[in-house]
């Protein structure tokens, strides 16, 4: 395994924020995640986990533990007993359904497109998602009306209570909007995610898509849903929409969107604001639009740019601390406060202040 010292969280976040991590330690293989937490044990360190660092805002004091980044990859397909490297399986055995096993360290992104490739539908519409396979169950990714709980069968995972490797099931995951098991609750930071299962069907994407997609299909005249041809569609309607964190430091949204109860719901329509109804009768409120109606929308704040393509995505442009964020952050949730009567919550998560003296 590889040991770094004194290494800026900016450069291992797409925020591009936060001061130095006392220790990184990248981890190849799954049996270097024990040697990783022994490691931090025996000097009495903490650690935080974390994948290609897309979701995760550091802090100007850094963090004075270890910092361990999964780097494990491989991607198998189940065939008879065994999995096979994805590159070497026999592609015409596969069947109707297919068992997919991408180890944590691989490009979230990697993974659907190997998916597609093979004509399986499931991921598709969670295209050009930023970050890593391990991170993905840990918010339970989502976008264009498909989430990852919708296919995923289990996770290998390093309980770093117990110091045991343990097979979690979906049903034990506690899957929710943006939320986990891994993200929420006692379990919180528990265990290290090293390989994700998921289950994936021949076949293709069934309309009515969600809206911006079917927006899209109407708009070109699309008649082709094929795995491969969904996922050119959403890589279109992504990069003209959101910034690739390659070009832009983001964190993708950094807004959750706001869910109401039934009451909520019509409170929210006689005020005139769009809902998203549930069969419950309570829905989601876009955070976005939101944004965009308190006149925020492209807006410079502290360093920061509030996207003039998606509003709820924040660009940081100029900013180096995250006391600019703090601000910039303040404003836009105050804004909308004053203006509508929501809190906005934040998406990504933020690795812990730790200082030396602490
Ligand atoms: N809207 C506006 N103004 C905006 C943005 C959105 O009015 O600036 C309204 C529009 O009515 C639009 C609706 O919000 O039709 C929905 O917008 P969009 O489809 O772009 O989705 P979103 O709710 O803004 C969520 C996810 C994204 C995901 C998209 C597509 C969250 C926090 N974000 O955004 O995920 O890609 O849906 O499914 O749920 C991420 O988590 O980092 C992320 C990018």
């Amino acid at each position: 395994m590889e040991i770094r010292e004194n290494v800026p969280i900016a450069s291992l976040t797409t925020m591009r924020l936060g001061g130095n991590a006392r220790y990184v330690i990248s981890v190849k293989t799954p049996g270097e995640i024990a040697q990783a937490y022994d490691f931090a044990r025996k000097r009495g360190l903490a650690t935080w986990m974390m994948g290609g660092g897309a979701n995760t805002i550091g802090h100007d004091e850094g963090f004075a533990g270890v910092i361990i980044l999964n780097e494990i990859k491989g991607i198998f397909v189940k065939q008879g007993d065994g999995l096979v490297a994805v590159e070497d399986a026999d592609r015409k055995k596969l069947g109707d359904e297919i068992i997919l096993t991408g180890m944590g360290g691989e490009s979230w992104d990697d993974f659907v497109r190997m998916a597609c490739d093979l004509g399986y539908s499931g991921i598709e519409a969670l295209s050009m998602i930023p970050g890593t396979l391990g991170a993905a169950p840990v918010q339970n990714i989502g976008a264009y009306g498909q989430d990852i709980s919708q296919v995923i069968v289990s996770a290998e995972a390093y309980d770093t209570q117990t110091e045991q490797v343990i097979t979690i099931e979906k049903n034990e995951m506690r899957l929710s909007y943006r939320r986990s098991r891994f993200n929420y609750g006692e379990d919180k930071g528990r265990f290290v995610i090293f390989a994700v299962t998921v289950k994936l069907t021949k076949g293709e994407l069934q309309r009515p898509f969600y809206n911006s997609l079917e927006r899209y299909v109407e708009k070109y005249h699309e008649t082709n849903f094929s795995p491969n041809n969904i996922r050119r569609m959403i890589c279109e309607i992504r990069r003209d929409k959101l910034p690739d964190p390659k070009d832009v430091a983001s964190a993708g949204s950094f807004f959750k969107n706001v869910f109401v109860d039934k009451t909520g719901a019509d409170e929210a329509e006689t005020k005139g604001i769009p809902i998203w109804r549930n069969a419950d009768g309570g829905g989601k409120i876009n955070s976005g639009w939101l944004i965009e109606q308190c006149g925020l929308k492209g807006k410079e704040l502290f360093g920061f740019r509030v996207s003039d393509k998606a509003a709820l995505v924040l660009i940081n442009e100029s900013a180096k601390s995250y006391h600019d964020l703090d601000r910039a952050r303040q404003t836009i949730i105050d804004t909308v406060k004053e203006k509508f009567g929501y809190t906005l919550n934040q998406e990504p998560v933020e690795i812990p202040i730790l200082t030396e003296e602490k």
